[in-house]
C-alpha cells in the first residue's frame, strides 16, 4: 500500500498542480478529495500550459487513473468544459476518469446565491471565487443536495431539483431581491451536461480500496490550502470544505492509517486571494515585486493575489494539523533578485511570542509578526538540479525553513516546468 497526500500548507495557490503532476509520473492513481471548480491547478509541460479546475492533475499522464471523490462538489458545466479542453489537447480520458456516485453537484442556483451574497454584503464579503462552492456544501449539510447517483434517475432528479428551486426562487425574491430562475430552461441545459457525465459515475471509494490492496501507488490531491479549511483556517475567510489531511479520509473514503507520506506544498513566500487575515502581507513595493515576478494572479478568477513574506508560524500550525512528513518548496526562483529576504518565525501579542495560532479577527488585529532577515542569493537558480549546487544563501534559507517547521524539504521547484525540480 502506498498512499501519498499532497496538499497546500498556506492559503492555496502553492503550486500543488506541478507537484502532483511530477509525482504522478510514477503513480497508478490520482484522487481529488474536496473543493470544486474554485481550484486552479496550473501545470506547464514542455512549454504548454494546462489549467485544471476540477479534474485531478494526474490526467496529463496517460497511465494514471483519476478519481474525483465524494468530498468534491461537481459543476457539470465546468466539468464538461474541462473535459472538452483536455480532449482538444489530445488527452484521452476514456476509462481513466471517474466521479464518485456520492459527490455533490453544483446547480446554477448555487452560483447565483454565492454571487448575490457576496455583493449584498461587501463589508463581510469573503471574496469567494463565485463558483457556488459554499451554497453547494450548505445543501449537502442540509441534506437536500443533488448527488452524482441522482443523475441516473431522471424523474426523481427532476422532482428534487424542482423542489430545491422552488425554495431558492422564494429566497431570491423575498430575501436577495434578485430575479427568479426558470426551471425548464435551467433543467434542459443541465441535462445536456448530465448526459455527458453519466458514464463517469463510479464507486470511487471501492476503487481506491481495491487499488490499495493491489499495492498500487496512489496520490491524493488537495485543493485550496490548510488555512482555507472551514474548521482550521482563518474562519470565516475560508472555503467550505476541509483541504487539511483529515478531509482526504472523509472526502475519498480512505481509512486514516492509509497514508505513508503527507507532503506540504509550501510556496517560498506567501500569497492569498480573497479577503481575510494575512499577517506577513506586504502592501508595498516588495508585495508588488513578488506579484510581478511570481505572476501572482488567480488561475480561476484572474484576480491579483495578495503577496507577502514566508510565514513559518503558519507552516508550524499547518504541520500540527496535517502531520506533514515532507515539504515540496515551490517558486524559490521568484526570490532570486531580492537582496534581503524576510521569514516570519512567529507572532507576538503584547510583546510575548504566542503559541496558539490566532482564531478571531480580534486576535489577528493584536498580533505582530516576528521576522528573521536573511541575505538573498542574487543569482539565477536556473538549471540547478542538486542541493549542493545551490548558493550558500539559498541553502541557509532552506535550512531555516526546516529548522523552524521541523519538516524536511524533499522537493524544490525552480520554475513551472516539470523538469525544473530538485528532488532530494
Ligand atoms: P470559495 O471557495 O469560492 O467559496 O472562496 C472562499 C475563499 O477561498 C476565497 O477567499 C477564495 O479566494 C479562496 N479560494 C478558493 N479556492 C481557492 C484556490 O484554489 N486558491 C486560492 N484561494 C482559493
Amino acid at each position: 500500500m502506498s498512499v501519498t497526500i499532497v496538499l497546500g500548507s498556506q492559503w492555496g495557490d502553492e503550486g500543488k498542480g506541478k507537484i502532483v503532476d511530477l509525482l504522478s509520473q510514477s503513480a497508478d492513481m490520482v484522487a481529488r478529495y474536496q473543493g470544486g471548480a474554485n481550484a486552479g491547478h496550473t501545470i506547464v509541460f514542455r512549454g504548454k500550459q494546462h489549467i485544471l479546475h476540477l479534474i485531478p492533475s494526474g490526467i496529463l499522464n496517460p497511465e494514471v487513473v483519476c478519481l474525483i471523490g465524494n468530498g468534491v462538489v461537481i459543476d457539470p458545466e465546468a466539468f464538461v468544459k474541462e473535459l472538452n479542453e483536455l480532449h482538444a489537447h489530445g488527452i484521452d480520458t476514456n476509462g481513466r476518469l471517474f466521479i464518485s456516485s456520492r459527490a455533490q453537484i453544483i446547480l446554477p442556483y448555487h452560483k447565483i446565491i454565492d454571487k448575490a451574497l457576496e455583493s449584498a454584503n461587501t463589508i463581510k464579503a469573503i471574496g469567494t471565487t463565485g463558483r457556488g462552492i459554499g451554497p453547494a456544501y450548505v445543501d449537502k449539510a442540509s441534506r437536500i443536495g443533488i448527488r452524482m447517483i441522482d443523475l441516473l434517475n431522471e424523474k426523481s432528479l427532476e422532482n428534487k431539483i424542482k423542489d430545491n428551486l422552488e425554495h431558492y426562487n422564494c429566497e431570491f425574491t423575498k430575501v436577495l431581491n434578485i430575479d427568479t430562475l426558470n426551471f425548464d430552461s435551467m433543467f434542459e441545459e443541465f441535462m445536456a451536461n448530465v448526459n455527458i457525465m453519466k458514464p463517469f459515475i463510479a464507486d470511487t471509494a471501492l476503487m481506491i480500496s481495491k487499488a490499495m490492496k493491489a499495492g498500487k501507488k496512489i496520490i491524493v490531491e488537495g485543493a485550496q490550502g490548510a488555512l482555507l479549511d472551514v474548521d482550521h483556517g482563518t474562519y470565516p475567510f475560508v472555503t467550505s470544505s476541509n483541504p487539511t489531511a483529515g478531509g482526504a479520509c472523509t472526502g475519498l473514503g480512505i481509512p486514516p492509517n492509509s497514508f505513508d507520506k503527507i507532503i506540504a506544498v509550501v510556496k517560498a513566500y506567501c500569497t492569498r486571494v480573497g479577503n481575510g487575515p494575512f499577517p506577513t502581507e506586504q502592501i508595498n513595493s516588495i508585495g508588488e515585486r513578488l506579484r510581478a515576478t511570481g505572476s501572482e494572479f488567480g488561475a480561476t478568477t484572474g484576480r491579483p493575489r495578495r503577496c507577502g513574506w514566508l510565514d513559518l508560524f503558519v507552516l508550524k500550525y499547518s504541520t500540527m494539523i496535517n502531520g506533514f512528513t515532507d515539504i515540496a518548496l515551490t517558486k524559490l526562483d521568484v526570490l532570486n533578485d531580492f537582496e534581503e529576504i524576510k521569514i516570519c518565525s512567529g507572532y507576538k501579542t503584547g510583546g510575548e511570542i504566542i503559541e496558539s495560532y490566532p482564531t478571531s479577527s480580534e486576535e489577528f488585529s493584536a498580533i505582530e509578526p516576528e521576522y528573521i532577515t536573511m541575505k538573498g542569493w542574487m543569482k539565477s537558480l536556473s538549471g540547478i538540479r542538486t542541493l549542493e549546487a545551490l548558493p550558500n544563501e539559498t541553502r541557509e534559507y532552506l535550512s531555516k525553513i526546516e529548522e523552524i517547521s521541523q519538516v524536511k524539504i524533499s522537493y524544490i521547484s525552480l520554475s513551472p516546468d516539470r523538469e525544473d525540480t530538485i528532488i532530494i
